[in-house]
């Protein structure tokens, strides 16, 4: 009889620690994977509080071209509302004249991630927001010259001074609202996963359920995507094949040329490189060639082409690749005495069912489509002789505290 006890003891024992060990640790990432869950409120920076009226002035100067060098492009043009607000071409479109180097990420729930990019090297929206009006192959805008645009606007003047107090547009200011904006109306906490994990079982249908199992269990995704975001915001290189426009285009060589020498990479690599060397340009160890950070995959649906040169088209191309175990690149197969794939890819042996699921399940997870209707840009104005207004009328057009500083400061009256 006690035999018997000690037995069962024993072999429950067992079954737990099995138990314990599947699906939570992966050769090569040692971690404990936080499981999938309802997206929180967005994280919102103390210096920088979410107002409707700050939305509302984001939206204008996401959608307003006064942000870049010539005034042909907006945030919009690349983040386009209509294409998953990115773009849908493998390689982003760039600055007339240029292409950019890499697939444009949605800005759909971008105020979750602690770090923006493909390679993760930028630290908030408003940085971000900065960095992409002036980049060479994105806004490619001057600063003075943007600022001035802005000041010339009358509406921009009095949405300044409303919003935060300013006697005149500050461009600071603008990518605070831009981030605002970001934060405030483009992000998506209600989709159906969001629902089924807070237990409303009818919000996915049975062949997503059936889906976001594998996804937690025989096809390992959760290993990356997981939390409430669907990323560990952590750097691989799955071995994404190279972008055929980098092969066969002269301006798209121009670009990747351009960002490895402006990424300060030795000689050798400028010369020899011919895949994106993502985290490598960050940190210049060789052990991180090639790695990008793993994006959510909330707004999936609506955001193809797929990975950091858009190399596949469909969720069914990219199952596939998975399936496989991923894939091979310059920085996976000896070429730079490096093999910097992450371990934990391997073939998953998924029937063609399965691979349905898969997808079911990414493409119920993205919800409903966000769109903002549309928006209309205000207009510049001549800057009004103001000494010859009335207190009344310099109001009018949003103007009294400037004629306040010109008196302050010259007497005038
Ligand atoms: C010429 C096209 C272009 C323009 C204009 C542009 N972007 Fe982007 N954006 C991209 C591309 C391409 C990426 C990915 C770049 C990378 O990873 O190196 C990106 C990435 C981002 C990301 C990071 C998302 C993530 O998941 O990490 C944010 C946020 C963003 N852009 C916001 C903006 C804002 C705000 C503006 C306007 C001030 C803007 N972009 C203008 C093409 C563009
Ligand atoms: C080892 C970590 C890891 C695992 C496991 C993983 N992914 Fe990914 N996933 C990533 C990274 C990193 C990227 C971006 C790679 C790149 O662009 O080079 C990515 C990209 C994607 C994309 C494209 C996202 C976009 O915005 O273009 C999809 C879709 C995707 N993964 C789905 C899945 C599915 C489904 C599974 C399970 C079958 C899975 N992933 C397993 C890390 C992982």
């Amino acid at each position: 009889m006690k035999k018997w006890l000690f037995l069962c003891i024993l072999l429950g024992g067992l079954l737990l620690i099995l138990g314990a060990g599947q699906g939570v640790r992966a050769e090569g990432d040692p971690d404990i994977d936080p499981p999938l869950a309802p997206l929180g409120p967005v994280p919102v920076p103390p210096d920088n509080p979410i107002t409707p009226e700050k939305i509302e002035l984001g939206k204008l100067l996401f959608f307003d071209p006064k942000l870049s060098g010539d005034t042909s492009l907006s945030c919009a043009s690349c983040h386009d509302p209509a294409q998953g607000w990115a773009f849908a071409d493998s390689i982003c479109r760039g600055y007339p004249g240029t292409v950019h180097w890499r697939n444009c990420q949605t800005v759909v729930n971008s105020g979750y991630y602690g770090k923006l990019f493909w390679q993760g090297n930028s630290k908030s929206l408003e940085a971000q927001a900065r960095t992409a009006a002036k980049g060479g192959v994105a806004g490619n805008g001057e600063f003075d010259v943007m600022l001035e645009r802005l000041r010339q606007t009358p509406k921009y003047r009095e949405m300044f001074r409303r919003v935060f107090g300013d006697i005149v547009p500050q461009l600071g200011n603008a990518w605070r609202a831009i981030a605002t904006f970001e934060r405030g109306a483009l992000s998506q906490r209600n989709t159906p996963l969001d629902r089924y994990l807070q237990g409303e079982k009818t919000a996915l249908s049975p062949q997503a359920i059936k889906g976001m199992e594998l996804f937690t269990g025989k096809a390992n995704c959760i290993e990356c995507h997981n939390g409430p975001l669907l990323s560990d915001e952590k750097y691989y290189n799955l071995g994404v094949p190279r972008a055929v426009e980098w092969e066969e285009e002269g301006i798209n060589q121009i670009t990747f040329r351009f960002e490895n020498y402006a990424k300060g990479v030795p000689e050798e690599f400028y010369r020899t490189f011919k895949d994106d060397a993502g985290l490598y340009y960050t940190t210049k160890r060789k052990e991180d060639l090639g790695k990008f950070r793993t994006p959510s995959l909330r707004y999936i649906k609506y955001t193809a082409p797929y990975m950091h040169n858009g190399a596949f088209f469909t969720l069914e191309e990219v199952i596939d690749f998975y399936d496989q175990g991923g894939g091979e690149n310059e920085f996976t197969d000896g070429t730079h005495g490096v093999n910097t794939k992450t371990p934990i890819l391997k073939p998953l042996h998924l029937t063609d069912e399965e691979k349905a699921a898969l997808v079911a399940f990414l493409e119920e997870l993205s919800g409903e489509e966000i769109s903002v209707g549309e928006v209309v840009v205000p207009n510049y104005a001549p800057f009004p002789d103001v000494e010859s207004l009335t207190q009344a009328q310099a109001k009018r057009i949003g103007l009294e505290d400037f004629l306040t500083i010109r008196q302050g400061l010259f007497g005038m009256r």
